[in-house]
């Protein structure tokens, strides 16, 4: 309860599930409170993204600018996912990628269905704008991403710095889309 400026206390009730909305930002217009909520969800359970210089990193990667798919309650972080929209040269011509990362339930709200909504909205972004959408995730995640239309792409499709990654590749949209090998020098 907030306490008012005669002392009485004000009976408006707590956040709950009723006030969860949902917000669609380009990078420029994310709420810094969120930004920084997703950073540092980043920081702990990815430690490995953030080494080196990047131990620092206090601003979202912003090269090419993403946008953002949330899930909040007033300045508190529910749910999130980002979709940065990349052009690649495909044996067909330039081939737009929508490359999804940072997807995040704080564990508090998790089995409600958040990060399923998000991604239902980057999907539907990434059907308006890329041909295809791709992901990085661990094998522990691909029954999420299944359940949400997404299928495993065949190891070595994708190519990160001359290397396969070590995590599973999934897409959304016509597999055939993605060049063969896509090769990378990020991941996202
Ligand atoms: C993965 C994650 C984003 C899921 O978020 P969430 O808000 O709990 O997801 P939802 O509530 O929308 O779950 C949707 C469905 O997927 C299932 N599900 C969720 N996480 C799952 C997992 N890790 N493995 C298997 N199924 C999972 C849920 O049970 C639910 O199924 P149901 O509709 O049959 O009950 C969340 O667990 C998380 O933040 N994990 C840590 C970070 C992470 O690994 N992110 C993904 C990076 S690739």
């Amino acid at each position: 309860m907030t306490p008012t400026k005669d002392g009485d206390e004000d009976p408006s009730p707590e956040p709950s599930n009723e006030t969860v909305e949902d917000g669609t930002y380009p990078h420029e217009l994310l709420p810094r409170e969120l930004e920084i909520q997703v950073l540092a969800f980043v920081r702990i359970v990815w430690p490995d993204a953030l080494v080196g210089d990047e131990r620092f990193r206090s601003r979202m990667w912003d090269v090419p600018p993403p946008t953002h798919f949330v899930r909040s309650v007033g300045d508190l972080l529910v749910s999130h996912a980002q979709v940065f929209d990349l052009e690649f040269a495909g044996d067909e011509g330039t081939v737009r990628i929508g490359g999804v990362g940072a997807v995040m339930t704080y564990p508090q709200f998790r089995r409600e269905g958040h990060g399923s909504a998000v991604m239902r909205r980057a999907a539907e972004h990434i059907e308006a704008v890329d041909d295809v959408g791709v992901l990085f995730c661990a094998e522990s995640n691909v029954p999420f991403y299944s359940g949400l239309g997404w299928s495993r792409l065949e190891p070595g499709r994708v190519v990160v710095r001359g290397a396969m990654p070590d995590d599973v590749v999934m897409a959304i949209g016509d597999p055939d889309r993605v060049p063969t090998p896509l090769r990378l020098d990020w991941s996202w």
